[in-house]
């Protein structure tokens, strides 16, 4: 045999190999798939790495309307408010006992403010693996911008404001209406809203 050959062989039997290791280690039951078992430092880091560059080439080419026009930031809160809070807290919202178990644990949105385009993607679309749903399902873009334009200001608002704003959105003519069980296992009905259409 060439060496050139044997090389092609060697290397077609270790990838083989390596395969057939990957499946028997998934086959044996050894890998713990709790949630309350976490991921070592590595694994975890090469995960987030993929789900920020995965939401970032796909976000980047969005076009968000005006995030700033208070109509869009009212109407979301509303939305926030009946879906998201459970999970993802809101102002005075006090920790509950949904969130302490999910891993990934779902971020604390009253701390900081969500790259807009990559937000748009991440609630349209969800996330694999985690308890992130994906809205698009439910949702349309107009409704998910409201959202993304509400997160932009959540972390500023009082627990006062909020509550106000909400209570606002609810009573606004076509607002969102709190879907039962929304923020946990719900599944809220396709909800509608005076957002501008879908920017993509
Ligand atoms: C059942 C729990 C749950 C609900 C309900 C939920 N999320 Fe999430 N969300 C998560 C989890 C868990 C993650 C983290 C996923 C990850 O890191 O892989 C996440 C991630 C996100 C992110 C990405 C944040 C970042 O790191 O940039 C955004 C934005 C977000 N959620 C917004 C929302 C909005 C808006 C809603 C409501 C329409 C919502 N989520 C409802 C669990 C939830």
């Amino acid at each position: 045999m060439k060496p050139f050959t044997v090389v092609i062989a060697t290397t077609i039997v270790v990838i083989i190999v390596a395969i057939a290791g990957v499946y028997a280690y998934a086959w044996s039951g050894l890998y713990d798939i709790g949630a309350d078992s976490h991921h070592s430092r590595p694994v975890a880091a090469l995960i987030g790495s993929l789900r920020n560059h995965s939401i970032d080439r796909r976000a980047k080419d969005l076009t968000p309307p005006n995030l700033d026009d208070p109509a869009l930031v009212q109407a979301g809160a509303g939305h926030y408010a009946g879906m998201c809070a459970g999970c993802h807290l809101a102002p005075g919202k006090a920790e509950n006992g949904i969130r302490k178990g999910l891993y990934p644990h779902p971020p604390t949105l009253t701390r900081f403010k969500p790259e807009p385009r990559a937000a748009f993607w991440a609630i349209k679309h969800g996330i694999k693996m985690s308890a992130m749903p994906a809205w698009g399902e439910t949702l349309d873009d107009g409704t998910i911008w409201s959202i993304v334009a509400f997160l932009q200001k959540m972390p500023d608002l009082s627990q006062a404001e909020f509550q106000d704003m909400v209570a606002k959105a609810r009573g606004a003519v076509g607002g969102p209406a709190a879907p039962a069980g929304a923020g946990s296992a719900g599944a809220p009905a396709r909800a509608t809203s005076a957002a501008p259409p879908a920017a993509r």
